[in-house]
């Protein structure tokens, strides 16, 4: 318990967060009922069967069949406001004070609600989340890499004036990695970085697909981080980039167990990436599917590791240098 307060304490940032995935099942069912949408005989009948479902993903895919499902109940405008809301006082309550958020528009526009609906439900939840917390928060867009990349293009364009007002800040790149790698994305971000300079750019590499992914991603997407990026120990060339140039790891402990990246959140190479000097934040992922919050991962990392304060304190640090937040904000959060 001690612990925990000294980890809920701590000035926290949070990178790596899918907005769809903080719909928990409780909501969902809400959703479903609200929207009049019937989920397919596949999915779990009640917030008890979603937990013994969720708790026992095969591997990546088999989580974002139910993850895709599950989104399916989202249509309104105030949907969006109201899970994105529900996710910034859970990461409030856990001390989390700047958070970059993930969404996935493609999957939301394949099914008929536009763009500005799902975006002005989600920014609308940024500033109110300000206003009530005291938080910061960014919006990052995901290109689904199991769509073919003209869509992913025209979905940049699609949102080329919510990057041009700064609505939207940054993007990524998610859904199965290992049959869709970065270099099939290549003209996606070089449209969006020679268009929009100063978005931010990341994707998913490193997760199920090997540290190959991670040298891609950073050499043909131009990503200035990477999400998961675990599989960069496997080559001493890419952790010696990723430390000289202070590349941030979104590392996310809860959910490579869930989807069977790793046996335990021991195995994790936390230690290697600390001595090395290889920066990474600690992250949840998609937490309703997951079975824990921010401070979930960080509970989950020290009881694995058992991190001194100093440890601790440069974990936090990197998160902040890490993070796409103003000079001045970041000074506030250190
Ligand atoms: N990996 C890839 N795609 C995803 C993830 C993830 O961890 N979460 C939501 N979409
Ligand atoms: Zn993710």
């Amino acid at each position: 318990h001690k612990f925990t307060d000294f980890l809920r304490e701590l000035p926290k940032c949070e990178h790596h967060v899918h907005l769809e995935g903080t719909l928990e099942p409780s909501f969902l069912f809400k959703l479903a009922q609200r929207n009049h949408i019937t989920l397919p005989s596949s999915f779990p009948k009640t917030i008890e069967e979603c937990k013994q479902r969720y708790d026992q993903f095969a591997d990546l895919q088999d989580f974002l069949d139910f993850y895709y499902i599950g989104m399916s109940v989202l249509v309104s405008e105030q949907d969006f406001y109201e899970l994105a809301m529900m996710y910034f006082e859970k990461a409030h309550h856990d001390g989390c004070l700047h958070s970059e958020v993930f969404f996935d528009p493609q999957s939301h526009l394949q099914r008929g609600v536009e763009m500005d609906t799902v975006v002005s439900g989600f920014d609308r939840a940024c500033h109110d989340a300000t206003a009530k917390f005291g938080t910061s928060n960014k919006l990052i867009m995901c290109l689904l890499r199991h769509l073919p990349a003209s869509s992913g293009l025209d979905t940049i364009k699609l949102a080329d004036n919510l990057y041009q007002k700064g609505v939207i800040h940054g993007l990524g790149l998610d859904s199965s990695e290992k049959p869709f790698p970065p270099e099939l994305f290549t003209e996606c971000y070089s449209y969006l970085k020679n268009k929009h300079p100063q978005v931010g750019l990341t994707a998913h590499a490193g997760e199920e697909g090997d540290y190959t992914y991670v040298e891609n991603a950073l050499d043909l997407l131009h990503t200035t981080r990477i999400d998961h990026g675990i599989h960069s120990r496997q080559s001493e060339k890419v952790m010696h980039r990723l430390s000289r140039n202070q590349t941030m790891l979104t590392v996310c402990p809860l959910s490579n167990v869930k989807l069977q990246v790793v046996n335990e959140v021991g195995q994790l190479p936390i230690k290697v990436f600390l001595e090395k000097g290889v920066p990474f934040s600690i992250n949840s992922d998609d937490p309703a599917y997951f079975g824990g919050y921010i401070l979930d991962n960080y509970v989950a990392v020290q009881k694995s590791f058992a991190l001194t304060a100093a440890q601790w304190k440069q974990i936090v640090l990197n998160g902040i240098n890490g993070s796409w937040c103003s000079h001045e904000r970041k000074q506030e959060l250190t």
